[in-house]
């Protein structure tokens, strides 16, 4: 259906509103969807390492670009349940999802990258600014100094959801990952496939091939666990 609508000659703003009319959403979400989002789905609790966790969460204004309420609670479970001392973000964004992970992780490192000079603005003032080291260069020209660190225990990666975005970020993650480590993935979804910019399924398809991935009940998370 993408390539189809590919060769159909529609001016851009017209192919954008069919493409995220909800109505396209229902026909790949029953349609596409079983071909492509294969992981296995499991409930957040089989993930967590211990039970009775409480994570604490401000009010957020949150934008149509931030994570949702429905997966930044999910990822500080995990996070919570991990109880990380060095934490890894791949895309600040406006640094909402940042900013919530180093309320519930006082004693931890937060690094958190991002290409965007704007992506920072928001999250610098945060009175939880300080404790967040914001990078702002693209991860993959700072390797030098990540591979200097120690490793970190928990890795969100949500930069860019191109297919081989996602595949350099997630190669990255996997080699930054301290043993018992986590890494989510946000987007695993169908939204954005479409109009070609999340390739976030197709990516992790591969990576299921080597490592044990499942996707989180009622939430666009994906997870690794080792
Ligand atoms: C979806 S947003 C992040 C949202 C945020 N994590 C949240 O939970 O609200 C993706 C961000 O990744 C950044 N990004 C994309 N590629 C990157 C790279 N190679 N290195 C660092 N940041 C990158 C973009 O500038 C963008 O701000």
């Amino acid at each position: 259906m993408r390539d189809l609508l590919r060769h159909i000659r529609l001016n851009t703003g017209i192919k954008r509103k069919i493409l995220t009319h909800p109505l396209t959403e229902m026909i790949v979400a029953c349609w596409i969807k079983p071909h492509r989002l294969t992981l296995p789905v499991v409930p957040l609790s089989s993930l967590l390492r211990e039970s009775g966790l409480q994570i604490t969460l401000q009010q957020l204004h949150l934008t149509q670009s931030d994570s949702p309420y429905n997966d930044v609670v999910p990822l500080c479970f995990l996070a919570a349940s991990l109880h990380p001392r060095r934490i890894l973000e791949i895309g600040t964004g406006r640094g909402t999802t940042t900013a919530i992970l180093a309320l519930n992780h006082p004693n931890a490192t937060i690094v958190t990258y991002d290409i965007n000079p704007a992506a920072h603005e928001n999250l610098r003032k945060s009175p939880l600014a300080s404790r967040i080291d914001m990078r702002l260069i693209d991860i993959h020209q700072d390797l030098e100094r990540l591979r200097a660190e120690p490793p970190f225990d928990f890795i969100f990666v949500d930069g860019e959801h191109l297919e081989s975005s996602v595949r350099r970020d997630s190669e990255l993650a996997f080699s930054l990952l301290a043993p018992k480590g986590m890494i989510v993935w946000h987007d695993y979804s169908n939204s954005g496939w479409l109009l070609g910019y999340n390739g976030v399924a197709e990516a992790l398809a591969d990576f299921a091939k080597t490592y044990k991935l499942a996707t989180i009940e009622g939430t666009v998370l994906a997870v690794y666990k080792s």
